[in-house]
């Protein structure tokens, strides 16, 4: 159980960042287009939250039930952890971070959504979502490929 969820998690970054890429440029290039914001971005973001959703649901899963890294941070709180330990960053950092990013997704739809125009939605959309794909990039721990 927690090998599966392991590797539906780290294949599940590759959707994030496809959806994330995907939205932020095709937004971009319908800016410059001129083309209507609905069906396209909409649908887009849609899909850049549902991928996050999903991603944020596996993760919650490793951190509160299968892996043994942070398993043994929640059942020993008083711990202190050694810096720069995947411990560490695995029980404080990249949850922390994605939860952000998790928030951060919703957030950015609603204002979206507050645009005055076509324009300035997908402006909106290239700006939050953009800082939402940063953010995700970031708290990704590369060196576990
Ligand atoms: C967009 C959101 C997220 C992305 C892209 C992401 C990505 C990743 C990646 C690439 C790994 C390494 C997997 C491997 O080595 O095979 C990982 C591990 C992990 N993630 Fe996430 N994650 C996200 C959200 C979360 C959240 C919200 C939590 C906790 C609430 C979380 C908890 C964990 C834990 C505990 C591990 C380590 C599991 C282990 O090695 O035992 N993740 N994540």
């Amino acid at each position: 159980m927690y090998r599966s969820v392991l590797i539906a998690h780290s294949l599940g970054r590759w959707l994030v960042l496809v959806a994330g890429a995907t939205v932020v440029f095709v937004e971009t290039s319908r800016l410059w287009s001129g083309k209507p914001w609905a069906p396209i971005g909409p649908q887009l973001g849609r899909v850049f939250r549902i991928v996050v959703d999903v991603q944020v649901m596996t993760g919650a899963a490793l951190y509160l039930l299968l892996s043994p890294l942070t398993n043994v941070v929640l059942s020993t709180t008083m711990t202190r952890l050694p810096s720069n330990s995947d411990a560490q960053f695995f029980s404080v950092v990249h949850p922390v971070i994605m939860m952000a990013s998790f928030i951060g997704v919703h957030v950015s739809s609603m204002m979206i959504r507050r645009g005055r125009n076509d324009a300035s939605r997908h402006r909106r959309s290239i700006m939050f979502y953009g800082v939402v794909l940063l953010l995700v990039l970031y708290g990704i721990p590369w060196w576990r490929l």
